[in-house]
């Protein structure tokens, strides 16, 4: 052998080690969509009545449980509706989600709002007037901006979430971390037409938010109650979590989601600070899996159901968050993590085909021995948003954000 021959070998190793690095696969979204595709015709099939609208599926079952469009949920059907036509392009789809999602509008007529007229009206008129440019959509969703917006109390400086609970708590004003998702309809309402001065109102319920909702861990507490005559917070509690200080996942999940998407409509480095934060302590303390305990403090830990909805939700704003940052590597970071998220929901979480779910294994409201350990609807919705917005960075897809 001569020394030729020595060199070639060694080059001739680094160029297969090389081209084999260059050629790990990213991650598989059409696989995974292909299936969803799959699972969301035979629900459609089966769910004709565009007034009841998917919730969950109790265990056992194969099909949703369903709910009035008045439910906090019922944006979510529609929304992987137009979800599927985002990735298909399937005008069948366009079809069906309009046909779901008109019957929506009818909350706007209802004695008794609260904050999640966010996620009724933008995930799915949201989502709707994205990908047609429907006019009448836009119009409803400024409608259910200018009823969100009638809620915010200025001296509390935020949105009251939950009418129904203001006697329980014994204070005029309450606010869930949940209602940090509800801002993007008035970030969007403000610059789509709706008064501008919902993007203040906005700010100042983020900040609020950020002051008295986070602990100095950056965990979060669910509810805050608050004088309106001094605007001071007078109990910081939870209604879903396993105790008033614990770190409820789904809670945690809502607040990272809503502060990247914050920052994203405002630029603001401290919202980009809360948002790395509060993902920071909940992904330090996630299980190998990456799909947490319904609760992090739970005491039955490892014993404890997890929650695919709140990975889901998480996935899809670390996708997000990692298009915001300049740093480089700290983008690779939080896109990986996401991903390995949605490896994990798309194996272990994932329907059997036995029900016409996407995920199983999510929880609501374990307090109240509601909905553990179930498929539900909005794990779906946020599981597939988070594919496309993969799909998205992969080049795949030219919509997704
Ligand atoms: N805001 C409702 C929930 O996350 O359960």
């Amino acid at each position: 052998m001569n020394n030729m021959y020595f060199r070639i070998i060694p080059l001739g190793f680094m160029m297969v080690f090389i081209s084999c690095k260059q050629e790990t696969p990213p991650f598989d979204t059409t696989t995974y969509l292909d299936f969803a595709a799959e699972q969301v015709a035979r629900a459609v099939e089966a769910h004709e009545d565009p007034y009841r609208l998917p919730r969950n599926i109790p265990d056992g079952k194969k099909y949703w449980e369903l709910s009035s469009v008045s439910g906090w949920t019922s944006g979510f059907w529609p929304g992987i509706l137009w979800y599927m036509y985002e990735y298909t392009g399937d005008q069948t789809w366009a079809d069906r989600a309009h046909e779901r999602n008109m019957p929506i509008s009818q909350i706007l007529k209802n004695d008794y709002k609260d904050h999640d007229l966010g996620f009724q009206f933008f995930c799915s008129f949201g989502n709707g007037y994205r990908l047609t440019g429907n006019t009448q959509y836009k119009d409803f969703i400024l409608q259910a901006a200018d009823q969100l917006a009638e809620m915010y109390h200025p001296v509390a400086g935020t949105i009251l979430s939950w009418p129904f609970a203001i006697e329980r708590y014994e204070a005029p004003h309450n606010t869930i971390i949940d209602n940090m998702m509800n801002l993007e309809l008035l970030f969007w309402a403000a610059k789509n037409g709706g008064d501008p001065a919902y993007y203040d109102l906005a700010v100042t319920h983020a900040t609020t938010t950020l002051k008295n909702q986070l602990r100095d861990d950056h965990s979060s507490w669910h509810v805050v109650a608050y004088d309106t005559i001094t605007g001071e917070a007078v109990q910081k509690v939870t209604h879903q979590g396993f105790a008033d200080e614990s770190m409820w996942a789904r809670g945690q999940a809502w607040g990272i989601y809503g502060f990247v998407m914050t920052y994203r409509e405002t630029g603001m480095e401290k919202f980009l600070e809360t948002a790395k934060n509060m993902a920071s302590v909940y992904l330090d303390r996630l299980p190998d899996d990456l799909v947490p305990y319904w609760d992090f403090d739970d005491p039955e830990i490892p014993n404890a159901p997890r929650d695919a909805s709140a990975a889901a939700i998480t996935a899809s704003a670390l996708l997000e968050l990692s298009t915001l940052l300049e740093d480089n590597s700290e983008s690779v970071f939080y896109r990986s993590k996401a991903v390995s998220m949605l490896q994990s929901l798309s194996t272990a979480y994932r329907s059997d085909g036995t029900n016409v779910a996407v995920l199983n294994h999510s929880v609501g409201h374990l307090p109240a021995s509601s909905e553990v350990d179930i498929p539900i609807i909005y794990a779906d919705y946020y599981y597939l948003e988070a594919l496309l917005r993969e799909r998205a960075l992969q080049g795949q897809q030219s919509t997704g954000f």
